[in-house]
Order: C-alpha cells, then structure tokens, then sequence
C-alpha cells in the first residue's frame, strides 16, 4: 500500500502516520524530519534547507523530490510506505507521476486554522526518533522523556506563533490545490481530524477500510 497524507501543519498527519505504519506494517517517510536531522548534522542539505524552515517556507522542489526519490529506494519501501509532508506543491505531486510511483490513496486530514494554534503550541517532539506528544492532549509517561527511545522532547523551532502563520499561508497557497488533483484522480479520501487521537485514527482505518 502506498498512501499520502495530507493535511495543513499540526492537522495529525505524523500522529496519524505512526499508527498507520504499525497497523499495516510499513514505513513513515516525513520529509520535514529528514529535513530537520539534516539540519542538525549540518549537512549540504540541512545548510539549504534551514533558512526555509526557520521561515516557515517550503524547501525548493528539486531539493526535497532528490531526498525522498532516494529514499523510496530503500529496502523497507518494498511493500509500500506512508508520504508524511510530500508532496506538498503540484510539481511534486506530478514528480510521482512522472516517476510512475502509483499511489493507492491521499488521506486528507482536514482541521480549522484556529485549532491548529493550540495543537502545535503544545507538541513536543523526540529529539532522537521524532515521535510527536502533546502536553495535553498526547503526554509522555515521563514529562520531557520519549516512551519510545528515551529522547529529549523538545519544542519545533517552527512552531513559534509567527512561523505558524506563515505555515498556514504556504500551506492554502502552494499544497490545498493538490486536494483537487488527487480528487481529479479518484484516490482523495478526506477525513475530519477529531478532538482526540483516537476517534481520528478510527476515522483513518475507516478510510483505509483496514
Ligand atoms: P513537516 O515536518 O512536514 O511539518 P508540517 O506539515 O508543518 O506538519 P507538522 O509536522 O507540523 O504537523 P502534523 O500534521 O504532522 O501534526 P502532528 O501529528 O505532529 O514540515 C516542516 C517543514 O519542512 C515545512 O514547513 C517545510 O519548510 C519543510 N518541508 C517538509 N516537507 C516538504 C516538502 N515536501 N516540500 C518542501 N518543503 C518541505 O500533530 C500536531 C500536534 O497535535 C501534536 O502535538 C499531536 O500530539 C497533537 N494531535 C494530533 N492529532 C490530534 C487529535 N486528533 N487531537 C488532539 N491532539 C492531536
């Protein structure tokens, strides 16, 4: 199975595309935290890629289609993956097509602008493996500890209120026209994210008829 998930900053697609991935048994591909590893090793990529970032902005298009062509590539990508944060503008979504990279289904997870605010203040990431907690609506066992690998949680650099912002507008301008693309193709399934994990990650199994 090849899935997309798609959706506006902080609607659910990483939380989302974890239990997708334990249930179906395959890998997650998020571009931004490859993108935000590469920044802290401060390699090539991370150098190009974190002025983008800190700005709330996409990385260019031919940067991210290298990363994650290369990293389909990878053995555990035999049985399908889940694209977290790509595609994300129409060159991208058309790179896959070009590339005949047949994708089963694009989830879209659809949330308001204004919950978003509260969802990414509180979010706090491993610094180690990236998994994504909340302070109140997904808490760790141990406050500021991974449950997974131990890692330091830590606050997204992007997720201050004025980055956010400027997220949001990217995200209307450049990304929401491939949810018209991808229902053009037949393969859109949208899903409500709910008030909790839970009932959204029924919604998405539903969707997946899994
Ligand atoms: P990326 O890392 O992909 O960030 P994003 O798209 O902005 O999405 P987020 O990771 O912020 O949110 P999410 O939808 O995964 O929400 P989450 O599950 O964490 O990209 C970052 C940057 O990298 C981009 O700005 C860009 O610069 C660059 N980039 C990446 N890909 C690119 C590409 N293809 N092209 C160009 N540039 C690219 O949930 C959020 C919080 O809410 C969490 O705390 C979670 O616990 C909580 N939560 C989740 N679901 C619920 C629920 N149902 N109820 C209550 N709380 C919930």
């Amino acid at each position: 199975m090849k899935l997309i998930l798609l959706g506006a900053p902080g609607a659910g697609k990483g939380t989302q595309a974890e239990r997708i991935a334990k249930k179906l048994n395959i890998p997650t591909i998020s571009t931004g935290f490859i993108i935000r590893q590469a920044i802290s090793a401060q390699t090539d990529l991370g150098k190009i890629a974190k002025d983008f970032i800190d700005k709330g902005q996409l990385v260019p298009d031919e940067v991210v289609i290298k990363i994650l062509f290369e990293r389909i590539k990878e053995d555990d990508c035999k049985n399908g993956f889940i694209l977290d944060g790509f595609p994300r503008t129409i060159p991208q979504a058309e790179a896959l097509v070009e590339a005949d990279i047949r994708i089963d289904k694009v989830l879209s997870i659809e949330l308001e602008d204004e919950v978003i605010l509260d969802r990414l203040s509180g979010r706090r990431e491993c610094s180690k493996c990236g998994k994504t907690f909340h302070v109140l609506f997904q808490k760790p066992q141990k406050e500021g500890i991974c449950d997974v690998c131990g890692g330091e949680l830590i606050c997204r650099k992007d997720d201050n209120p004025e980055t956010i912002k400027s997220r949001l507008s990217v995200y209307h301008k450049q990304t929401e026209p491939l949810i018209a693309f991808y229902k053009n193709m037949g393969i859109l399934a949208p899903v409500e994210s709910k008030k909790d994990v839970e009932a959204t990650t029924k919604e998405v199994f539903k969707a997946l008829g899994v």
